[in-house]
């Protein structure tokens, strides 16, 4: 079976939250404090942080990362009635050193051998993804860590894409986007990047503009995809 490569590709940028980053690591690493309602608190405190972020781009009333996220493991906190005395501030201290999926240090490692430009474009708020990438040691394999903070709106907004091809000086089309995030891989991709799904759960196609060149269940198979 011939081999389906991605060519033409100049960048990777990769989501951070959800690709890069197990963003249930965090209570996965107070389980024991958190109790029976862990995996909820988890999921509920991901869905609102996301719909947060929708739902303040839409409003025109943007707070950055760190500030969603909290609002939304306090309404987490609150909807599984978990106790968040003792054990709120841990769960947001968590979020700053999520574990890194086991895959993507050495995949960052040969996109970076390959002479590809890596970048994180992240809805993220600078210090926290600075902390993210720090704890899991992934500073030397970036080339840049880019934020929405600069521009105070979230993604899919088509602003977002486009400040990675400012800041890298690359063309859209030569940006191969890897996203986790399924939404966030249709905004990319009707702005005109070149979107990898990384499903990682086995998740329905959304139905939706636009949608991924190429899916995966993890970053493993990336670099093989470049011809790398
Ligand atoms: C990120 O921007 C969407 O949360 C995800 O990193």
């Amino acid at each position: 079976m011939s081999r389906v490569v991605m060519t033409l590709i100049d960048a990777c940028v990769f989501d951070a939250y959800g690709t890069l980053f197990d963003v249930h690591s965090a209570v996965g690493r107070l389980r024991g404090d958190v109790g029976p309602k862990a995996d909820e608190l988890s999921q509920i405190w991901r869905t609102k942080q996301l719909e947060y972020t929708w739902l303040r781009s839409l409003m025109g009333e943007y707070k950055d990362f760190w500030h969603v996220t909290g609002d939304a493991l306090d309404y987490a906190l609150a909807r599984t009635g978990v106790d968040p005395t003792n054990i709120r501030d841990r769960l947001m201290d968590a979020y700053l050193g999520l574990d890194a999926y086991p895959e993507v240090p050495a995949m960052l490692g040969k996109l970076k051998a390959a002479g590809l430009k890596t970048a994180i474009l992240s809805n993220g708020e600078p210090n926290m993804l600075e902390a993210a990438v720090n704890a899991a040691g992934l500073g030397s394999l970036l080339d840049e860590v880019l934020s929405v903070d600069d521009l105070k709106i979230f993604k899919p907004d088509p602003s977002v894409y486009q400040l990675a091809v400012d800041r890298l000086g690359v063309k859209a089309d030569s940006i191969a986007f890897q996203s986790s995030n399924a939404w966030d891989v249709h905004g990319a991709s009707v702005f005109g990047f070149r979107p990898v799904w990384i499903n990682r759960f086995g998740a329905p196609v959304e139905r939706l503009p636009g949608g991924a060149e190429h899916e995966m269940a993890d970053l493993t198979g990336l670099p093989d995809l470049l011809g790398i």
